[in-house]
């Protein structure tokens, strides 16, 4: 596979974070973004080439010169979602026509054509490869009143050389490879994101290091299937361990994984390091080897059980979750049984639950679909029902532990609190501020916390998704 090997400049980064929404050119554009991580990484690097071309973001659509949404073709539901947006949007166009209103990523791969007749209104359509672009085709719609349209996919194009503009935080992502050669019979991404290809190893590790400089506290290092990552003679394990060797005050996390790529050098690089999270996301997808082989997942549950046994062995506190497609075609209530059957044996900490969807192109799109609607819903709540009632079994034995945890932002819920993470990747929600007492009930002192500080917290409630706690010394 032909990589790129564009040495990123060492001033560029802090250039680019610094000068973001200081353009004194007047251009805004306002972005939304849908779908996975690696879409809000992508959206953070569109900006960045914006930023080159004198534009600023802004959160407030009216004001906006440029509407950007960019979207996911990942399930029916998520398309649909972007649909009714940009149905939301029209209103804006029709306030003021000049606006320029683009539709960005998988939607825009799978969909050029539909877009182009039935949503007219749309002026920009660019795929996953070709962000570059989108400064230039703007000019071009502006000056010739054409469309713009660019959706080759790439073999090599990785933005290496981008510095993306990242929103101030504890967190950043970096995204190390794109696309995906696997291949599911299920699945849009090969179509939509194109062919594998992996990020120059040292890039990674510089971008790694100066963002631990300038404060954030944990990493999640993204791709398609990160597991696939090559570059030259390395590997992913290769890339994770020496992460964690040059930023060892930051947690790193991934995702996401295939099974049949997740090696035994990944495990003890992960049992290894401390700053590498305990946690593992394991899609599993069935439970049934022969839908397994259907989805052309290229593993059997036994292989998979293997892999589940071992994180266990070698991480005894490890965090487990997975993503499992309920209903594929052709999937009968044994096929159903054993799926049920896998989750209570791994007893996942979490999972992601979805009913398959149709999509275009896939090889599983010509499959007869023959289970009724009323049992797909039926299975679904099985999965979920019985995943959730883990969850809680799981998170009610963390009562009364004590847990370092990362603090990452405020609770959506309340000012007064913090959302953090343990260090298997569990939410934890504590109090922004916490009187301690001594063994008498007596007052001692007042401590608050801050975004990016490590704190040890006693969990006293949960539920199936968030754990409750409170500071201790
Ligand atoms: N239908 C339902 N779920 C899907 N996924 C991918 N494609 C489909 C589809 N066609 C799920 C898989 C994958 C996750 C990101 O999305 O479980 O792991
Ligand atoms: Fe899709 Fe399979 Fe690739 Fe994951 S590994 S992105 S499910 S084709």
């Amino acid at each position: 596979m032909e990589l790129t090997h564009l040495i990123l400049d060492n001033n560029s980064f802090e250039t680019k974070q610094n000068n973001f929404n200081k353009n004194t050119n007047d251009k805004k554009v306002y972005i939304e973004t849908f779908g996975c991580q690696m879409n809000y990484s992508d959206t953070e690097i569109v900006l960045s080439v914006l930023s080159d071309f004198g534009y600023n973001e802004t959160d407030d659509v009216k004001s906006s010169d440029v509407i950007l949404l960019n979207t996911c073709s990942i399930r029916e539901n998520a398309e649909n979602k972007v649909f009714k947006r940009l149905d939301e949007l029209k209103k804006y166009k029709k306030l003021n026509p000049n606006i320029i209103l683009g539709v960005l990523g998988c939607m825009a791969e799978r969909l050029r054509n539909e877009l182009l007749i039935k949503k007219k209104m749309v002026d920009l359509i660019v795929g996953p490869d070709e962000y570059r672009k989108v400064p230039h085709l703007i000019d071009n719609l502006i000056e010739t009143g054409e469309k713009g349209i660019a959706v080759k996919l790439s073999r090599v194009e990785t933005y290496d050389d981008i510095t993306p503009v990242r929103k101030k935080g504890v967190t950043a992502w970096i995204s190390i490879m794109r696309g995906c050669d696997k291949f599911c019979t299920f699945c849009v991404v090969p179509f939509t994101r194109g062919r594998e290809r992996s990020r120059n190893f040292k890039n990674i590790i510089d971008e790694a290091v100066r963002l631990s400089d300038e404060g954030v506290r944990d990493i999640w290092l993204l791709g398609q299937n990160v597991n696939s990552y090559r570059f030259a003679e390395k590997d992913f394990a290769d890339l994770l361990n020496d992460v964690a060797v040059a930023v060892p005050d930051v947690r790193i996390r991934y995702t996401t994984s295939h099974p049949y790529d997740l090696s035994m050098k990944l495990l003890e690089v992960m049992a290894k390091h401390s700053n590498i999270c305990n946690y593992i996301h394991l899609p599993i997808q069935s439970g049934s080897d022969r839908i397994l082989k259907e989805m052309n997942r290229l593993y059997s549950v036994e292989q998979y059980m293997q892999v589940m046994k071992k994180s266990r062995e070698m991480m005894p506190s490890v965090g487990l979750s997975t993503d499992i497609i309920s209903c594929f075609p052709s999937e009968t209530e044994d096929d159903h049984r054993m799926t049920l059957d896998v989750i209570r044996e791994v007893r996942y900490d979490g999972a992601y639950t979805f009913a398959y969807s149709r999509r275009e192109n896939t090889k599983a799109y010509y499959l007869e679909d023959i289970i009724d609607e009323e049992t797909k819903k039926r299975r679904l709540d099985e999965i979920i029902t019985l995943q959730r009632k883990i969850s809680v079994e799981i998170n009610q034995n963390l009562i009364g532990k004590i847990m370092p945890v990362l603090i990452e932002s405020l609770s959506k819920k309340s000012d007064e609190y913090f959302m953090g993470r343990t260090d298997c990747n569990k939410s934890v929600i504590i109090p922004k501020e916490h009187s301690y007492v001594n063994d008498s009930g007596e007052l001692t002192h007042k401590k608050s916390f801050s975004i990016g500080d490590f704190v040890n917290i006693e969990i006293i409630k949960v539920n199936s998704a968030t754990l409750f706690g409170v500071p201790v010394l």
